[in-house]
């Protein structure tokens, strides 16, 4: 019986799990890496606090993975330093703000 237990919650872990591409994330430490790496191009392109880039007419992502993917292909265009932690932390910190995908 608690046999069963454990490997019941280690599935629905499992299931938890596999719907963040970014895993367990640490949402404060986010904004500051943000701004601090990321907003350079994109106030140049879209002016303001560049945060237009997130939310522009006929943006190109639609789901977590290719937010995850979108950040990392920019991240490699700088040399932020940034762990793939920091990536995930970045991609869900947009995605609680901008583009609140679910899956
Ligand atoms: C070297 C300039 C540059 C830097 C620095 C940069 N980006 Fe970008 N970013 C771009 C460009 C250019 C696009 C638009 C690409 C396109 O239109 O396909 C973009 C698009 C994006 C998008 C997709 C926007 C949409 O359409 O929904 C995300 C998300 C993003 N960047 C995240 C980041 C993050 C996170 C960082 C910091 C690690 C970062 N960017 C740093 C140039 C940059």
């Amino acid at each position: 019986m608690r046999l069963l237990l454990i490997a019941l919650i280690s599935l629905l872990n499992n299931f938890a799990w596999a719907e963040e591409p970014w895993g367990t994330v640490d949402l404060q430490a986010a904004k500051p890496m943000h701004d601090k790496a990321c907003t350079s191009c994109h106030i140049r392109m879209y002016g303001g606090d560049g945060s237009k880039m997130y939310t522009r007419e006929g943006r190109v992502l639609s789901d977590k993975l290719e937010l995850m993917q979108r950040v990392a292909a920019c991240n490699s265009q700088v040399n932020s330093g940034w762990f793939p932690e920091d990536e995930g932390n970045v991609a869900a910190w947009l995605n609680k703000h901008y583009y609140h995908f679910t899956k």
